[in-house]
């Protein structure tokens, strides 16, 4: 009966609408408890706000920080072509079921190369030809590197991450402020390839921020990579292309390197110091040595938690990075070179090295005079290069660098997939007194030969102790290390908090040009202090872009964090990730 239906229904209401208040007020209490609020899903970051967006959903999902950091760096074919797609390579170290792994998925040099191709008959390095050329690609890494990341560490299939990566891709994608900025710095470069230009140049201009991104390509070429995985670039019409396009712009690529690729699985360079364990790559980076090294030597120095001071600390880092630096000349694939390194981690190997940070003015100018003829040119820092940091609620954690090396690579965009392939063959020596675009000098174990891995400075680093676990790296070639050294060193020396460690000012010495670099914001006591040191310094806009996430304190209400440098640019977020709340009825 329907008056008897809606007597009966009001008691009903009320009970419900006072059950619902009785809920809302237990969730309230238990929000407010700390040992009952909702935990996180993780932390994210990385360069731009969307491709966060795409980390959180795959969190959401119930992936965790490996599935949620692959599908950001695939995402980054949208939102930061600079550096992302699929073109390049890069490192990643992981954290998964209490063991730290190394991914290398770094480019190879083509086999067919021939150092011929790069010199004049008189036997100087052609100017410029491993930078916005076909000459400069290297072998991707990227292809295959992704796929094993997920299918070693991973939660989800990889089906289902790429299905978010499209998802996000197919709402719409528009161009950045920074992407714009980006295009038009490098516009003489990228409008010499017929096909860049008219993408990204219809009219003779870069984008314009915030009109559509050309993503249709990419989104056809990531649902066929859903579905094949890296045997989508080992046969068939995709690696023909890709080789047919490097060779129309006299580069050696071919589609056998690209069937032969292998991603390395290597141990990560591992120490202890103040109180905390390091985890990072080793070579073919440079950047792990360079920082345990730097890390372990301050130690020495009685550099330590609660005792370091702010000046004595700046002289000592610049010291020690312009010496650590050097031993570049000595490095290379290790699967080309015997290590001749010393051992940095041992007491022994860096005793020889103590007595130098003492010597005032340091004595590495004879040595530099007689080595280095390339006018001391750095370059400066593009967005050719980025880190994705990720920690998950599960324990699993990533930190990972990617690169096209120079921003949009060689420059070349394949129209068809929608992405740029690399000029990562400029981080080779040509010979070992030729700087590179950096000005790095390096030795004859970074000499360009068929297969090997260029020398990078990446420095995905995972720290672990004393409650925290956090992961750290950075964009900015050669200045990666010093950028990761810097932050690490306010966060565990100094005690700062994430926000305050990244944005103060960095400092920056790569042995050659023997320079000190600085960032503008550098009080000026310090830069006295340390000309009185005998250094020559010379300023810079930023030295690396730190990308931060991490987590402290005991497994029930553990504290996330995230925190992205925007140094060089907009967009660059961190972010706590939280499960989606759940829809009211
Ligand atoms: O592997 C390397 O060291 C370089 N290809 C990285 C380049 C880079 O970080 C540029 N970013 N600003």
């Amino acid at each position: 009966m329907r008056s008897g239906g809606i007597i009966q229904r009001i008691p009903r209401d009320l009970s419900s609408l006072f059950r619902g208040v009785l809920r809302t007020l237990f969730l309230l209490l238990l929000a407010r408890s700390p040992s009952y609020a909702v935990e996180p899903l993780g932390a994210i970051s990385a360069v731009d706000p969307r491709a966060v967006e795409v980390g959180e959903e795959i969190l959401r999902e119930g992936g965790n920080a490996v599935d949620a950091g692959v599908g950001i760096a695939l995402s980054l074919g949208y939102f930061y072509p600079q550096a992302g797609g699929l073109g390049g390579g890069g490192f990643a170290l992981v954290l998964s079921g209490g063991t730290i792994y190394a991914l290398d998925f770094r480019e190879t040099a083509p086999r067919g190369v021939t150092l011929s191709a790069y010199f004049l008959p008189d036997g100087v390095p052609i100017p410029k030809a491993t930078l916005y050329t076909g000459k400069a690609v290297a072998t991707p890494g990227m292809p295959f590197g992704h796929p094993e990341l997920i299918h070693r560490f991973g939660r989800l299939p990889w089906e289902r991450v790429l299905e978010i990566v499209i998802r996000k891709g197919e709402e719409g994608v528009s161009v950045s402020e920074r992407l714009h900025r980006d295009l038009q710095r490098f516009q003489k470069e990228l409008t010499a390839f017929g096909d860049t230009q008219q993408i990204f140049y219809p009219d003779g201009n870069p984008l314009p921020p915030h009109s559509p991104f050309p993503g249709t390509a990419y989104t056809e070429l990531l649902r066929t990579y859903a579905r094949k995985g890296r045997d989508l670039f080992r046969e068939g019409i995709v690696p023909r292309r890709i080789a047919e396009v490097v060779g129309e712009f006299g580069g050696f690529l071919s589609e056998e390197d690209l069937r032969s690729y292998r991603v390395r699985i290597r141990n990560p360079l591992r120490w202890k110091v103040w109180g905390y364990e390091f985890a990072c790559m080793d070579l073919p980076s440079s950047g792990g040595f360079i920082l345990s090294g730097a890390t372990l030597l301050l130690n020495d120095l009685g550099f330590q938690p609660g005792k370091a001071r702010r000046i004595p600390y700046r002289v000592a880092v610049s010291k020690i990075l312009r010496i650590l630096s050097l031993y570049r000349l000595e490095m290379g694939d290790p699967d080309f070179l015997p290590s001749t390194l010393p051992n940095l981690l041992k007491a022994e190997g860096r005793a020889p090295l103590l007595p130098l940070l003492h010597l005032h003015p340091p004595p590495l100018t004879d040595l530099v005079q007689s080595l280095f003829r390339g006018g001391g040119i750095l370059a400066p820092e593009g967005g050719e290069t980025t880190h994705i940091s990720v920690v998950d609620h599960l324990g699993t954690a990533l930190s990972m660098t990617i690169t096209l090396n120079l921003p949009f690579g060689s420059g070349i965009y394949l129209r068809e997939y929608g992405f740029f392939l690399n000029n990562e063959l400029d981080d080779f020596a040509l010979t070992p007194t030729n700087p590179n675009v950096y000005g790095l000098i390096q030795g004859r174990g970074n000499l360009l030969e068929p297969g090997k891995r260029p020398l990078s400075s990446m420095t995905p680093c995972l720290v672990m102790g004393k409650g925290k676990l956090l992961a750290i790296g950075s964009p900015g070639g050669p200045r990666i290390p010093s950028a990761v050294l810097e932050v690490l060193i306010k966060l565990l020396l100094f005690g700062e908090p994430p926000e305050k460690a990244i944005s103060a000012p960095r400092i920056h010495h790569q042995g050659f040009p023997d320079l000190l670099f600085y960032e503008p914001s550098l009080p000026d006591e310090e830069r006295v202090e340390l000309e009185g040191e005998g250094f020559t310094l010379s300023a810079v806009p930023s030295i690396g872009e730190v990308y931060l996430a991490g987590w402290e304190g005991e497994r029930k209400g553990r504290r996330f964090f995230a925190v992205a440098d925007t140094k060089r640019g907009p967009g660059a977020t961190g972010r706590v990730i939280y499960p989606r709340p759940k829809s009211r009825r």
